[in-house]
């Protein structure tokens, strides 16, 4: 009745941002990502417990993020009633609900963790599927390397599942994490998209978009064609931020460090290293860069005045049970 997981966290080159069902959680539009190691979420659940507890790095939790795990776990209550409340233990080696993605690895190893304690073996469509209705870029955390997050056209949610186009293997690109502020984000990404989806006028324009940004990333991905995703990446970010930026009030999650790295990391791209941004809900700034001059991408951003953190990963792979690694 219990079982660890652990899972990475992707970051989107193409970006989910609106829901077409909040209940369901399921996305406007689909979405492609890259999974990235060594970080990782590890989570043990525990069912047949006298009641549901979280134990989030170390501390109780208690609150929205206490909530979010109960209405997670009824998911697979409503079909396993047997299998009463539960205790998640989970930690992150990075950090949490800061615009770091925690929530994508977060909920990827808690739907692995909590079905393989549960003695329930899902298909991986199955398990994405799950997953997503904890956290929409979670469908995606539990293949590694390129994914596409499908938006589906069921009702129920059945066919909005990612899957994996392209292993972690095919291309040594890395994502440097440049830190602006510390301590959580302000806006949790499901209040800034509702809030996008109701009042944004330019809501409608971003998800028209997004069919042929994911066909032309999949295709540059594909050929290795860095430039091309440059410029389609940070075109999905923008864009992604614009359609928040117009709702009323606007959704706005960057600070002036964040803007100082949009131009830095331009410079630095003209003038011969191959580096592009990407923003998510928050601050903080990740650049894409190939493997060869990570060092020195590193360095520069690491120079930039306000500039509190730079830290690396790397392409990483799946989701997975662990057996032997202890607590
Ligand atoms: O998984 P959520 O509900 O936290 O949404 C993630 C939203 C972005 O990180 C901004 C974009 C993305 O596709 O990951």
């Amino acid at each position: 009745m219990n079982a660890t997981a652990i899972a990475h966290p992707n970051i989107a080159l193409v970006k989910y941002w609106g829901k077409r069902d909040a209940a369901l959680n399921l996305p406007a539009t689909g979405s492609y990502s890259l999974t990235l190691a060594p970080i990782r979420t590890r989570t043990t659940v525990s069912w047949g417990q006298a009641e549901d507890r979280l134990v989030l790095n170390g501390a109780e939790a208690v609150g929205r993020p206490l909530t979010r795990i109960q209405r997670f776990l009824d998911l697979l209550r409503a079909d396993h009633p047997s299998l009463g409340h539960a205790h998640v233990e989970s930690d992150n080696d990075f950090p949490t609900a800061a615009g770091l993605a925690s929530s994508s690895s977060g909920f990827a190893a808690l739907a692995l963790a909590a079905t393989s304690a549960a003695g329930l073996s899902l298909s991986p469509a199955a398990l994405s599927v799950l997953a997503r209705q904890g956290s929409g870029s979670a469908a995606r955390s539990l293949s590694g390397g390129f994914v596409e997050m499908q938006p589906g056209a069921s009702p129920d949610g059945r066919d909005a599942f990612a899957v994996q186009r392209y292993a972690e293997t095919h291309w040594d690109l890395r994502v440097l994490f440049a830190l602006t502020t510390e301590g959580e984000k302000s806006i949790p990404s499901t209040v800034g998209m509702d809030q996008t989806v109701a009042t944004s006028p330019y809501f409608q324009a971003w998800c028209d978009g997004v069919p042929a940004a994911l066909r032309d990333v999949d295709a540059a991905v594909g050929a290795q064609d860095f430039e091309r995703l440059a410029s389609l990446a940070e075109a999905s970010a923008l864009q992604m931020h614009a359609s928040a930026i117009a709702a009323v009030p606007g959704v706005l999650y960057w600070n002036g460090v964040t803007v100082e790295l949009i131009h830095a990391v331009r410079e630095l791209r003209a003038q011969g290293l191959p580096v592009f941004f990407t923003i998510d809900a928050g601050p903080h700034v990740k650049v894409f860069v190939e493997g060869h001059a990570a060092a020195a991408a590193s360095a520069a951003l690491r120079e930039i005045p306000g500039v509190r953190g730079v830290f690396e990963a790397r392409p990483g792979g799946d989701a997975r049970i662990i057996t032997d690694e202890p607590r």
